[in-house]
């Protein structure tokens, strides 16, 4: 049984058709790449995964269970993480308030629960301390816990982003061009970083990337996009060398990510 199986979905929006009878499979322990000129339809693939857009056809399947149309927390609640295209930190707050309010959220106590702070209230919250700071950690990002989030670097906040969804202790994780503007060694600290939360964490990993040599370093399988449809699915090296991906996509584009229009 897959970790995860995306079934004929079809999104339109108006006359776009961002997705096409898209299928595909993730097998646990994987790390899957998804590449893809812009406009491809590769963020609506993981927004229809998670349940931010619902498809006009087809299904999703988590762990063996139908999910299609399910309400973001409620996916998320089964096991699945993702972080977003563009920075989601919260201006004003720090790195581990950031992580800390993430965690609120999906904890037992609300926010505005929070504030009469009964003792089981405040032992609750010096848990949540710790998972943040642990998952900082496991990140090296732990001494900029008290740092300002949206002051730290762009590939900074990509870290602290990643490091957000893992104190939900995910089973999956989407991530949506987490590389986008980093430099080359730290495009290579983001390759080992995603091997041991795949490895140590035992998280499978579908990663949108157009920072090519990063994708295929690190994927087992590469899913290749193209105005809504799934145009090729191999390992990296047979990727490479697919006539419709170079003609799509890697010909054309390389590892320089063109500017979204
Ligand atoms: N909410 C929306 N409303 C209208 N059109 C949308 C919406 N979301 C996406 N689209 C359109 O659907 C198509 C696929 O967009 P999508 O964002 O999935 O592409 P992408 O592969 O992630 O591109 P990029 O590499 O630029 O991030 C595009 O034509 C886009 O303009
Ligand atoms: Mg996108």
């Amino acid at each position: 049984m897959s970790s995860l199986a995306v079934t004929n979905v079809s999104v339109a929006f108006g006359g776009v058709h961002a997705l096409s009878d898209v299928s595909l499979a993730v097998d646990a322990g994987q790390i899957v790449g998804v590449i893809g000129p812009n406009g491809a339809g590769k963020t609506t693939l993981l927004n229809v995964i998670c349940g931010v857009s619902r498809p006009d056809r087809g299904d999703v399947t988590l762990h063996g269970t139908i999910i299609t149309g399910w309400k973001p927390s409620r996916i998320a609640g089964l096991g699945l993480g993702r972080t977003f295209q563009t920075s989601q930190l919260f201006p004003g707050m720090t790195v581990l308030e950031n992580l800390m309010t993430g965690l609120h959220l999906r904890g037992h106590t609300g926010l505005i629960a929070a504030a009469f702070r009964t003792p089981s209230m405040k032992r609750e919250e010096a848990e949540m301390r710790e998972r943040a700071l642990a998952a900082l950690d496991f990140v090296g990002m732990r001494a900029f816990a008290g740092r300002s989030g949206t002051a730290l670097s762009f590939g900074q906040q990509r870290v602290v982003e990643i490091a957000r969804t893992l104190i939900g202790e995910p089973k999956i994780l989407l991530l949506d061009e987490p590389a986008v503007g980093l430099s080359v060694p730290r495009v290579a600290e983001l390759d080992t970083l995603l091997r041991r939360i795949r490895d140590e964490r035992g998280v499978t990993l579908v990663m949108i990337e157009h920072v090519i040599r990063l994708v295929m370093g690190v994927s087992d399988r590469v899913i290749v996009m193209n105005s809504g449809r799934k145009i090729a699915e191999g390992r990296p090296d047979d990727i490479r060398r697919n006539p419709d991906v170079i003609e799509a996509y890697l010909g054309r584009q390389g590892d320089a990510r063109r500017p979204a229009p």
